[in-house]
């Protein structure tokens, strides 16, 4: 107790000391300013969304205004959030007056126009985002003298433009994200400066030309995030030095050429890597399953070949394999050795490796894939052999595509046990028997494709079960056809071929 007083003595008698012990009166005074700045923010805000600042009114103090935070010695408007208002309207160039502003937050709202010039004199601005509104025009070239930024976001809004040589400036910066906006031209060289960066996301805008190698100096580089822009080259070898990096996503891109086959034994922390919708080709490096922390792997829609490595079974975090879309496997017996390895895979999720040249039997270890496995993709192969009967094993599956290939056999019974399944595309294969009716058991079955096979007998009525379905088809079989629709119940069905 007598130390509490203590130190609540000592504490007053040293901001009387510092002369920080304002009474209401003085803070409105000292405050001014930043009250007419705020005042203004507001006006520009549209009348009927006001309502939100209601508090920013003259009996209220200004350090008691919502989302406004302000220091504890000047009492002077340092944090201003008005995240998620859906505040809409323009922002005011008086936000150039808050000069002691350090954290500036106006994400998830529906500001447009342009980002003031003023925002460039908030020299102590350390925090910055202005994320999903719709703001557009340049980002401003003051913006860069705001040199003590370690948190840029602007991420979707209609922002377009070049990135000029200026940004190289903001040398703190941590974050820099600038996803879904519209920003052309090349990737200043003086991006090499933001030595601090973590991470680097211009996802989904028009950059286009090659990864400056300055990139390379970015050392501290946890995230790069490239993709769906316009870029090109090979693949960037200063990316092999960053080795910190945890997620690189350099997808849908134009970047080509081969991948180093020492790949994996200089990017080993990556646990996202994205290089999909590219030209990459050759090989696919088998060090990949040297990163160990790796849950996400797309290469999808390139020009890969090869094998696809049996060592990727020591992935034991993978949840995400994407490879389609490639020239994998060469139609021989082994190419699906890989399936059997993935076994150890316990976490795998989603397993896409349609349309490839990948031949041999379907091994029957795919039923013992990881049982938290939702989707599997293998359609578009060349791949013969029948479905296990212990498919039922993969009792989460959502989707499974094996269409296009060479599959004989029947439907087993026991698929139909995968009472979640949604998808289910075995069109253009070899398969035969008939259809059994226990498939009506799947009764959250969207989309059916049994087109093109020698499936004989009549269509279950048992069908009618599945009530979500939206896509059946199945011509090209030896069908008795019967008029399906009268024994579904199915408004939703849209495509039906029988
Ligand atoms: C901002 O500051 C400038 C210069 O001190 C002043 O002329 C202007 O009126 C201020 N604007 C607002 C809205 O406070
Ligand atoms: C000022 O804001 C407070 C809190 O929102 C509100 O209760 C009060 O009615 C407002 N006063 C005026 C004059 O708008
Ligand atoms: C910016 O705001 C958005 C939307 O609220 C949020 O998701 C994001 O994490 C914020 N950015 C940073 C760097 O904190
Ligand atoms: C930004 O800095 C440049 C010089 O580096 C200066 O000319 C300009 O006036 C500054 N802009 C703002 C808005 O402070
Ligand atoms: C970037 O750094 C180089 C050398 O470190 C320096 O000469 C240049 O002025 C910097 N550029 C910017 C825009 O900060
Ligand atoms: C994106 O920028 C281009 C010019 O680079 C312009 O023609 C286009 O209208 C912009 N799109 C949007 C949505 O602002
Ligand atoms: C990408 O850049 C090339 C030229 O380098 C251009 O022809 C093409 O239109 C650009 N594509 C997009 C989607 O911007
Ligand atoms: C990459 O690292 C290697 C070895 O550490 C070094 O020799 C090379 O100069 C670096 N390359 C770049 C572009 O930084
Ligand atoms: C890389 O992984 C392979 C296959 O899992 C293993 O045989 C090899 O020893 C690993 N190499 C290193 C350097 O860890
Ligand atoms: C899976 O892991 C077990 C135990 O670690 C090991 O014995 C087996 O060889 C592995 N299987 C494959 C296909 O990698
Ligand atoms: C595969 O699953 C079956 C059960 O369906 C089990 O009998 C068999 O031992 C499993 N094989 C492996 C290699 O785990
Ligand atoms: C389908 O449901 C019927 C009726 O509930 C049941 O007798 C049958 O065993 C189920 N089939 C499968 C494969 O689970």
């Amino acid at each position: 107790m007598i130390m509490r007083l203590f130190i609540i003595l000592a504490f007053s008698t040293l901001t009387v000391l510092l002369g920080a012990g304002f009474s209401d009166e003085e803070s409105k005074f000292y405050s001014n300013d930043d009250r007419q700045a705020l005042l203004a923010l507001k006006s520009q805000v549209s009348e009927n969304k006001r309502g939100a600042l209601a508090s920013w009114n003259h009996s209220i103090p200004l350090c008691k205004w919502k989302g406004v935070t302000c220091g504890h010695k000047h009492k002077r408007v340092t944090g201003l959030d008005l995240g998620g208002l859906k505040l809409d309207g323009i922002i005011s160039p008086s936000i150039g007056n808050l000069s002691f502003l350090r954290s500036l937050n106006l994400e998830d709202n529906f500001f447009s126009g342009t980002i003031p010039e003023e925002v460039g004199m908030l020299f102590r601005l350390q925090q910055l985002n202005m994320s999903y509104n719709t703001l557009e025009g340049v980002i401003p070239t003051s913006l860069y003298n705001c040199s003590r930024l370690v948190v840029l976001d602007l991420t979707l809004n209609r922002l377009g433009h070049r990135l000029p040589l200026e940004i190289g400036s903001l040398s703190n910066l941590k974050l820099l994200l600038l996803s879904k906006n519209n920003i052309s031209g090349k990737f200043p060289i003086s991006i090499g400066n933001l030595t601090s960066l973590s991470t680097l996301s211009v996802l989904d805008n028009h950059i286009e030309g090659k990864v400056p190698d300055t990139i390379g100096k970015l050392t501290h580089l946890i995230k790069l995030q490239i993709s769906a822009n316009n870029l090109s080259g090979v693949f960037p070898s200063v990316i092999y030095n960053l080795s910190s990096l945890e997620s690189l996503a350099i997808a849908a891109n134009r970047f080509s050429g081969n991948l180093r086959p020492d790949f994996g034994y200089k990017l080993t922390k990556l646990e996202k890597l994205h290089l999909g919708g590219n030209s990459f080709s050759g090989d696919v490096p088998k060090t990949i399953s040297n990163i160990s922390a790796l849950t996400h792997l797309e290469l999808s829609q390139n020009l890969f070949t090869g094998n696809i490595p049996v060592s990727f079974g020591a992935l034991h975090n993978l949840q995400y394999l994407g490879l389609a879309q490639n020239s994998l496997g060469n139609n021989l017996v082994g190419d699906l050795e890989f399936l059997s390895a993935l076994v150890n895979c316990t976490h795998l999720q989603m397993l896409d490796v349609g349309y490839n040249r990948l031949g041999g039997e379907l091994p029957i270890h795919v039923a013992n894939l990881s049982n938290e496995l939702a989707n599997i993709y293998l359609g578009g192969n060349l791949i013969t052999g029948s479905i296990p009967h212990n498919i039922e094993n993969l009792i989460n599956l959502q989707s499974l595509g094996l269409e296009n290939n060479m599959l004989t056999g029947r439907i087993p019974t026991s698929l139909a046990k995968i009472s979640g399944l949604i998808s289910l595309y075995l069109n253009s294969n070899r398969m035969s028997g008939e259809i059994p009716s226990d498939i009506g058991n799947m009764t959250r079955l969207e989309y059916l494709n049994l087109f093109n096979n020698s499936f004989q007998g009549s269509i279950p009525p048992s069908l009618g079960n599945c009530r979500f379905l939206l896509y059946l088809r199945m011509g090209s079989n030896r069908l008795t056809v019967v008029y399906l629709k009268s024994s579904c119940n199915v408004s939703l069905l849209s495509t039906c071929t029988c």
